[in-house]
């Protein structure tokens, strides 16, 4: 296989997937924390070209949102884009809940003007994770933002507690925006390179010539002899990128909600998608500012130079600025046995309190019953139908007009087809459909045909696949309701690379799943169930986020996808 097929068909699987534990319900009294999220268009100049960009709250990114294991979350999105919203949140448990989860398989899109109330739980949670708008690869113009939950006070971290906590965003980017990049798939293109790297929403800092003039760089300040929390979020569109810091170890501890065994590292790759915490500490002489690099992984790395984020790591008593040529990544691509090897350095740390004050734990592989097993086949794109799409086992998913789970609940039939192959189809040509997964509560789906033997693979919610080779996920089915699986790379997933899971539980009695929540939006075959919102024409917020903090009672569950 020569190189540039090698890489063109390397992508990121995300799993979004949920289960709840069987203990059923618990009430208590848990925290409840409030945001009002302005959803609309600003105009950034990221790579000195001046675009539209989405911004939270006249941010972009957007907001930080923290809270704390099992607060209650309560987002009120208004959406003041000229084109329908979801906010999805990959990582975070909707228990029992996939009415909250923001992907069209589950919800009903925002209408413009209109405003729309999340309420979920951070139920056994904490961790790095992200929020961004799902739709019609909107990701690539901005909306997206930190999540952290934090431990509560009477858990431990199993680390000492940082002196301080940094989010950075990294991503591809175009300066053509979300439309002009749909136009570009529609007519069967493919978007070809990026035009550069964001950290935290802005362009490089000026390392050498290649660089223009007046780009606005981001700068991290810290002080010496000080331990941060530096999580790191790649929220692009299709490139995965190698992260590291000129000089500094990047100390493993977490990754999407799991703590990690601590390892240190020169470099990482973050792939699209994932989320990873690193322990940096700032223990160098401040001779000069440290160049933070986030660079383009699994392509031809010197013709894709223009693909680098570089932001400053400034120290307090830094004596000059950066300069120099950029770090290099330790692991190189060429030898692609030793990049993997970087990812399967991340174990769970069982024995580390995660959420709750027992140890994480891990399932004991060997004595688990796999109820099903699916390979997933992801193949290029192709055309179907004069039209560019991309497939899983042969199909590429047509998104619904209704919601999946509102559909049934209202007893709309033939939405959807629940026969999605278990295998690659080898005979059939690639079509579209609508066909997802029918899954079994309470059993566990295995997506590769292999034994898994080792007891300490990481739960996460967004994994790798190397192009030509596979990568084995163990997903139990303990959450009712529908679930989205999906290529996170944006052009794919917009392409057709998804489908949905849909777990019944066939002694349902209104314990294992919510019943959906009351200002629910009707759309597609429900429309005419919608009652017209009032919209208000100005900002409700002037520029400031709404933090409201009270008590509420609450219920019960939590996460897991094994590779
Ligand atoms: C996106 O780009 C297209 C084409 O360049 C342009 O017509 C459109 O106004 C842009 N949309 C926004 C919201 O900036
Ligand atoms: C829209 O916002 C208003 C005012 O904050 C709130 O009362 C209402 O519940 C929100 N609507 C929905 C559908 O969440
Ligand atoms: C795992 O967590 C425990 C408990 O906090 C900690 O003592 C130990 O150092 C961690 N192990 C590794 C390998 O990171
Ligand atoms: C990681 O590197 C730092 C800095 O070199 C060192 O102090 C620390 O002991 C290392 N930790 C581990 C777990 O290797
Ligand atoms: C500071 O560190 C740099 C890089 O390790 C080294 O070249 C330089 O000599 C050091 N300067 C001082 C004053 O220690
Ligand atoms: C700029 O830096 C990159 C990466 O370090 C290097 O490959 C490139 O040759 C440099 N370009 C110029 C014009 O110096
Ligand atoms: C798996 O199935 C066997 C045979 O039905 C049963 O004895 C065992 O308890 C099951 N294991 C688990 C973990 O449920
Ligand atoms: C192509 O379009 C025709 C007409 O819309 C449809 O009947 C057919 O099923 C489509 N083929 C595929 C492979 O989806
Ligand atoms: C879905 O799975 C359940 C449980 O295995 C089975 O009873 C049902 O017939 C399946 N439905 C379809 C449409 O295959």
């Amino acid at each position: 296989m020569a190189a540039a097929d090698f890489f063109s068909r390397f992508s990121v699987f995300a799993f979004v997937f949920s289960f709840a534990l069987l203990s059923g319900f618990t009430l208590a009294g848990d925290p409840f924390v409030s945001y009002i999220f302005e959803v609309s268009y600003i105009t950034a100049s990221p790579l000195g070209v001046p675009q539209q960009v989405i911004a939270v709250n006249g941010k972009f990114p957007g907001p930080v949102i923290t809270a704390t294991t099992n607060y209650n979350l309560e987002v009120n999105v208004y959406n003041r884009l000229d084109e329908p919203l979801l906010l999805t949140w990959p990582g975070i448990e909707m228990r029992r809940n996939s009415w909250q989860d923001g992907v069209l398989g589950t919800n009903c899109p925002l209408p413009l003007k209109w405003n729309f109330t999340y309420d979920f739980q951070l139920k056994d949670q904490i961790g790095s994770f992200y929020y961004f708008p799902s739709l019609n690869i909107r990701r690539a113009s901005g909306g997206f933002g930190p999540i952290v939950i934090n431990n509560r006070e009477n858990i431990p971290i199993p680390f000492p507690k940082p002196d301080g906590e940094i989010s950075l965003m990294i991503g591809d980017w175009y300066t053509q925006n979300h439309t002009a990049l749909r136009s570009i798939l529609d007519s069967g293109k493919e978007l070809g390179m990026p035009d550069g790297v964001l950290i935290n929403g802005k362009g490089p800092y000026k390392y050498n010539s290649s660089v223009p003039e007046e780009i606005q760089y981001e700068t991290v300040n810290v002080d010496p002899g000080k331990t941060y929390r530096i999580r790191v979020h790649n929220v692009g569109i299709s490139t995965s990128l190698n992260f590291r810091i000129q000089n500094h170890k990047l100390l493993l501890v977490e990754t999407e909600g799991r703590y990690t065994s601590q390892t240190n590292f020169t470099d990482f790759d973050v792939h699209v998608g994932q989320s990873y915490s690193f322990l940096v500490t700032m223990d160098q002489n401040a001779s000069s500012d440290y160049y933070i690099v986030a660079s383009a992984r699994f392509v031809y790395e010197t013709e894709w130079q223009r693909v680098t984020g570089v932001s400053i790591l400034h120290y307090s008593n830094s004596k000059g600025p950066a300069s120099g040529a950029l770090p290099v990544p330790a692991t190189d691509v060429s030898h692609p046995w030793t990049v993997m090897n970087q990812q399967r350095f991340i174990k769970q740390n069982t024995s580390a309190a995660g959420a709750r004050p027992n140890p994480q734990g891990s399932y004991h592989y060997g004595q688990i019953n796999i109820t099903d097993t699916y390979i997933l086949r992801s193949m290029p794109p192709t055309k179907i139908n004069g039209t560019l799409r991309a497939t899983l086992n042969g199909i590429s998913f047509l998104n619904p007009s209704t919601p999946f789970r509102l559909a049934d609940k209202h007893n709309v039939k033939g939405l959807y087809k629940l026969d999605f192959p278990n295998r690659p189809l080898e005979d059939k040509p690639p079509r579209l459909d609508r066909s997802i997964i029918n899954a079994t509560y309470k059993g566990f789906i295995q997506t590769e045909k292999v034994h898994i033997t080792t007891g300490t693979a990481v739960s996460r919610s967004t994994i790798e696949v190397y192009p030509g080779a596979w990568t084995a996920v163990l997903m139990s089915l303990d959450n009712v309701g529908v679930w989205n699986i999906r290529v996170e790379n944006l052009d794919r997933w917009y392409l057709g690379q998804e489908t949905y899971m849909k777990v019944v539980n066939p002694e349902e009695n209104g314990k294992t799943e919510m019943d959906q929540p009351e200002n629910v939006l009707y759309c597609g075959a429900l429309k005419s169930l919608q009652k017209e919102q009032h919209s208000s024409a100005t900002s409700i917020l002037n520029g400031h986020l709404n933090l409201i903090v009270s008590l509420a009672m609450v219920l019960l569950a939590s996460v897991s996808a094994f590779c």
